[in-house]
This record gives C-alpha cells, structure tokens and sequence, in this order.
C-alpha cells in the first residue's frame, strides 16, 4: 500500500516526538479521529502520566481527549524515541525551539530529534517538522542530518514542515480549524503532509516552498510582538497624559483597518518572545539590522521594569516604601487561564521586588510553582495583610475579584497595580483604592 493510500484509509501510524503543549494535543486529535499514534518524549514523567491516561499539560478539553485516545488504545507514549521513528510511517517533530542566554536560536532539542529519524530513517517515510525554525533551517540543519542516514530527501523519504499556529489555551480547537502553511521538500512531500493534515483541520492547507513557509511562521509572531510594542508605548504615553489607554485602542480599534493588541506587563510564552529573535539573528547573518523590530524586542522586554516602577509609584502615593511592604502578586503565569510560566513576566516582577527586601507572596490558581517562596492557589492567603495588589496575568478569576471584601483584609489604604487592565479603575477609585494599571 502507498504511503497516500495508508494516509486515506488511516491506517498509516504516526510517531511524534514531543509530547509537549503542541505534540500532545497534536496527538490526541489524531488519535481520536482513528490514527494509532505512538508518542515519544525523553521526560519520563511526561510519558508515565500520558500513559495513565491523564494530561501532563493545562489546556482546554485536553483532559477529556487524552484519556479517549489512551483507553481506546489509539495513543501510547514512549521514552523509546528510536522505537517511534523505526514504528512509524511518518514522524512528526514538536520538540522545543528556544533561545539561548544570547538570543540565538537554540536547536539542540530538533538536531537531537532529527539525529534519532535519521539513525532510524527508512525509506518511504515522510519526516513532518513542525516546531517553529528560523528561516533556513531545514536545508541547513534538517536535510544534512537527516541524509546522514544515507538516504536522499525528496528521493528516498519525504520531507516538510508545518509549524503550528494555535494559541495556548484554544489549542485543541485551533489545531482542528486554522489554517496551516505547509513546505515541502518537494511537491510530494507536500502534497502527502496536505493529505495528512486535511483529516484533522478544516482550515484552508496552503503549500510552498519550506524557507518561505519558515519566514511566514516567524514573521506572524513578529506581526504581533510588533503591534504589543505599539500598544505599550502608547500605553507608557497615556500614563503621562492622563489618558486611559485601554479606552484609546478600543475607539483606535473602531477604525476597520486598525487592530491594536492590548497592553500589559510583557509578553511570555514560548513563542512571542523568542521568534522575534530568530528573524532578527537571520538577519544579522546577512548583515541586515531589523530596527523596528528590535526595538519592539525592547520595548516588550521593559514591560516588567515599567510595572515594577508603578509598583514603587503606587505604594509611594500612599506613604508606603517597597522595602517596608508587603505586594501580593497575582499570576504567576504567563497568560491567563493557563498554567504555563515559560517566559512570565511574573519572574522578573517577582525577583526584583525580592531584591528590593519586598515581602512579597503570590497567587495563581493554575500554577502550583512560585518563584518567593510564599504562594498559595487560595488568594486571600496572598492579599491578607498586604499593602499593594499586583495583577500580573490576567486570569478570568482576577476579572471579577470582590475588591469590597478584600478591603477587609489589604492594609489600608488599598492600593493596586494592574498590570493586565482587568480591574475597573472607576469600580476601585469608588472604594477608595489608589488605582494604577498600565495605561492609565
Ligand atoms: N506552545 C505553543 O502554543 C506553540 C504555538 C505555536 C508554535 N509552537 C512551537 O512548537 C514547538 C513545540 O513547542 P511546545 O510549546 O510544544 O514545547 P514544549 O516544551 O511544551 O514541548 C516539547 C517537548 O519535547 C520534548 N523533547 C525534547 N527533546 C526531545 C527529543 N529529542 N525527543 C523527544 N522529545 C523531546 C520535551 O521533553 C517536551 O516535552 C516549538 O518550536 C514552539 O515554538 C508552540
């Protein structure tokens, strides 16, 4: 049977490696629509709790699918990375790209990945790459280690790459509805991945070339990194101006070719964050400095130092000092509803305010790791007795916090910083907190 026909009739097998916040749900949809899938991650707490059918990961419906696909047999996880490529008919790789301590991509996890396909590689398999790369990187990295094997990309094994798309916390949802681009390393090798996709996502499969594919995934993260910065500087400018910013991009946003993201405390993620840079390092390769989007770099990165400035300007405004206060920090992770603290900006809000002797306890009620020592998922624990609230992420419970109640048990007088703009500032002025939010 053809590698297209075993795709039609579902009874190819798919290996994927990294059962992470993307290969886990990636997994689970086509294990629930009658692919056997065969996971493979080198965390061996990841694969034992997969394997008892629950999710290691926070993600909407994510629970409910990973023990569907365990108990009907459709999904097993493995530690035995080389036993998903040599079982398998096509292999996916979902591991991690991030950046290291100098802002260079970091592809230690897909070389380690791609080095056991290769070790493994058969021929008539298709290779699908489906972390986010910089511009380049197949042929570069991908191919010559692949063809390590001794076998050709494009002649003996198919080869593409479709990185993801889907937003933590819709991603089950995203996967099976957004559109996808796909490369491939030659028209069949894209053609059979758009034949694999189609069973899984009723967005529009559009193909091309693998490096165009690559620059369009990290240009639509820079797209939005670049409009966050915007949104902050306009932000840190109302703060000046008396103006409240939120209500700005809202009547900004009425324009119908104007659509401002809003601003905050910084932008967190494995992915925003870190895309950026691989378009920026291709670049500089080249010899080209990307200015604006450096810059926006910059101004994301400030974010924290901005809320942390609020932080000491709040609790001045009330006679208080940072080294003599207690701040209640709430959210720990990096977007709201879910508990993924990769790059938060909490972190860096949470150190700095410890450095400064802070007392600071925070809350979050997804995450149940801190970076003070003193957290509780309970938030009354966090606020009791504190001088200055601080909302860092902007979890659905933050939106409707019973400020009356909590005036019980602040010190007074109530001050916070909202650092998300999920507080209304009227509601809190009425109650006679000291209201300061980012853009306001
Ligand atoms: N998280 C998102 O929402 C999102 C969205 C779009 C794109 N992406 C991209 O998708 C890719 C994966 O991101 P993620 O958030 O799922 O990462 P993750 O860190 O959650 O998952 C990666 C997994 O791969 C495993 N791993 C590492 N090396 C391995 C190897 N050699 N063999 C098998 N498993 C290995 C890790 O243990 C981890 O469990 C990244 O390139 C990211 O930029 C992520």
């Amino acid at each position: 049977m053809t590698l297209v026909d075993a795709i039609s009739d579902k009874s190819c097998r798919i290996g994927i490696l990294g059962m992470g916040y993307v290969g886990l749900p990636m997994a689970t949809i086509f294990a629930n629509r009658g692919f056997r899938v065969l996971g493979g991650d080198i965390n061996a707490g990841i694969v034992e709790t997969i394997n008892r059918g629950e999710s290691p990961i926070s993600e909407n419906g994510i629970d409910v699918m990973v023990k569907e696909a365990v108990s009907n047999g459709m999904l097993r996880a493995t530690c035995d990375t080389e036993e998903v490529v040599k079982e398998s008919d096509i292999v996916l790789v979902v591991v991690q790209t991030p950046i290291d301590a100098d802002k260079r991509p970091d592809l230690e996890a897909v070389k380690c990945a791609v080095h056991t396909i290769s070790k493994n590689l058969a021929e008539g398999k298709l290779i699908i790459i489906e972390s986010t790369l910089p511009p380049g990187a197949t042929q570069e990295t991908v191919i010559p280690l692949l063809e390590q094997s001794g076998l050709r990309a494009g002649e003996d094994f198919y080869l593409a790459y479709s990185p993801e798309r889907a937003i933590p916390t819709r991603t089950l949802e995203e996967i099976q509805k957004n559109s996808r681009i796909i490369g491939g390393v030659t028209e069949e090798s894209a053609l059979l991945a758009t034949a694999l996709y189609s069973h899984i996502t009723s967005g529009e499969l559009v193909t091309g070339d693998i490096k165009t594919v690559e620059l369009v995934k990290v240009i639509e993260n820079t797209y939005r990194d670049v409009n966050i910065a915007l949104s902050n500087e306009v932000a840190i400018l109302c703060e000046k101006l008396g103006i409240d910013a939120v209500r700005a991009i809202e009547m900004a946003n009425k324009h119908p070719r104007v659509n401002l993201l809003q601003p905050g405390t910084g932008v967190g993620g494995h992915c925003i964050p870190k895309d950026p840079y691989f378009l920026i390092n291709k670049a500089k390769e080249l010899g080209i400095d990307l200015k604006v989007v450096s810059s926006a770099r910059r101004v994301n990165e400030n974010m924290p130092k901005h809320l942390l400035n609020l932080i000491e300007k709040a609790l001045k405004s009330a006679d208080k000092r940072i080294d003599d206060s207690k701040v209640a920090v709430l959210g720990i992770a990096y977007k709201g509803n879910t508990s993924d603290i990769r790059g938060t900006p909490s972190k860096e809000v949470i150190e700095t305010l410890m450095e400064m002797d802070c007392d600071v306890f925070s809350h979050d009620p997804f995450v149940s790791e801190d970076f003070c020592g003193k957290f509780s998922n309970k938030i009354e624990d966090a606020v009791r007795d504190a001088d200055c609230l601080v909302v860092v992420t902007d979890h659905d419970e933050y939106k409707h916090l019973d400020l009356k109640a909590f005036l019980k048990i602040l010190k007074k007088p109530g001050v916070i910083v909202d650092g998300r703009r999920v507080i209304d500032p009227q509601k809190a002025e009425e109650l006679d907190f000291h209201y300061f939010g980012v853009g306001y």
